[in-house]
């Protein structure tokens, strides 16, 4: 009895071991295999407090996207009162690092601070609104962001306008006075529209195209497409994302992977990240580079991951389940998918 439970105990042991070792050496940083960016969103607490958490965001990846702070809940908090201190202090280790800082987001319906949400004024009221926020935050950090993201998540799935506050106060035309405010305040940085599901849903993606492609017939600057890419290991296929890619390059836009993770599960079940699914979420990641790869270069914005470590995904709070879908694990060892994305980058 005794041999057996020792036997046990020592199976257990080296199975925990097991999961410790990780095959991958990320001892030469990813972005030094890449023609393009190969950027993390950054949360700033992480940064500040956790050493192991910033040495890998420097080693590791030379384009930052910060996850939290430059939404305008944190850097508008108040009509008279931006908070840039941790924006700043952001914007400091990018010029250290000599990191790309990508600005995310001006214009989106979520994360708004309340005095936004109870703001009463006519649709000119809250045009000077939009934009004293976007021309206030655009111009303190000009030539320090080198793209923003002006306009976030505005399409529905069927293609429709989103019917957000901007939307209901502004009118539909909100979207093109966000651009133009933009790049009047810095003619310089260039200009992104972000969204999700649009590398598997045609019809919100020819609207977005359709939409953008207008906009620069009337003479705005418009230079990429962000594609969100919340993206699991049941869909899409790859030859979506494929397709996807080569049109939104055919319509010479750029285009920014900008908030890639890879869920091994979406239908919340309870799952154990096992060889098996951890293998498909690198096939999966994979094939995403080997497509993004495939388009003229002038088109690589490149490729941002939505964190670094499991243990800080979004996923995991925002849906409340077990989740694995970034590079690193919860002990920040590089998983199977770091290494599939160095054999394709
Ligand atoms: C998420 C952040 O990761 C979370 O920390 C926050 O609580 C909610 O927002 N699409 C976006 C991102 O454009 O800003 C979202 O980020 C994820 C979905």
């Amino acid at each position: 009895m005794k041999i057996v439970r020792v036997l046990i105990l020592l199976t257990f042991f080296l199975g925990c071991q097991k999961e410790k070792i990780s095959k991958c050496d990320d001892s030469i940083g990813l972005f030094t295999f890449s023609s393009y960016p190969i950027g993390t969103a950054i949360d700033i607490n992480e940064l500040e407090f956790n050493p192991i958490y910033k040495s890998i965001a420097i080693k590791q990846f030379n384009s930052i996207t910060p996850e939290n702070i430059f939404k305008a809940e944190y850097i508008h908090p108040e009509p008279l009162f931006f908070n840039w201190s941790q924006a700043d202090s952001l914007t400091s280790f990018c010029e250290q690092n000599n990191k790309r800082l990508y600005g995310h987001t001006l214009i989106w319906h979520k994360q708004l601070p309340q005095w936004i949400l109870n703001f009463e004024g006519s649709s000119s009221d809250w045009e000077q609104l939009m934009k004293t926020h976007i021309q206030t935050i655009v111009t303190h950090f000009k030539n320090k962001v080198t793209a923003w993201e002006v306009v976030n998540e505005a399409f529905n799935e069927d293609g429709t306008l989103r019917n957000n506050i901007w939307k209901q106060k502004i009118g539909s035309g909100y979207i093109e006075k966000a651009f133009v405010f933009a790049q009047e305040a810095d003619p310089n940085a260039l200009l992104f529209y972000n969204d999700y599901n649009l590398e598997m849903n045609l019809t919100k993606r020819h609207s977005v195209l359709s939409l953008f492609n207008n906009l620069r017939n009337r003479g705005v600057r418009v230079d990429g497409i962000g594609m969100q890419m919340h993206v699991n290991t049941s869909y899409p296929e790859p030859s979506q994302i494929a397709s996807a890619f080569q049109e939104i390059a055919a319509n010479n836009f750029k285009i920014h992977v900008s908030e890639l993770d890879i869920s091994i599960n979406p239908f919340d079940h309870n799952i154990e990240p096992s060889e098996k699914l951890l293998t498909e979420q690198a096939n999966l990641l994979g094939n995403i580079v080997f497509n993004y790869n495939e388009i003229p270069d002038q088109y690589q914005y490149g490729i941002t991951f939505w964190g670094i470590s499991d243990k800080n995904s979004w996923i995991r709070n925002y849906y409340n389940r077990e989740d694995y879908p970034l590079l690193y694990d919860d002990n920040y060892l590089p998983k199977t998918c770091y290494c599939k994305l160095i054999e394709t980058l």
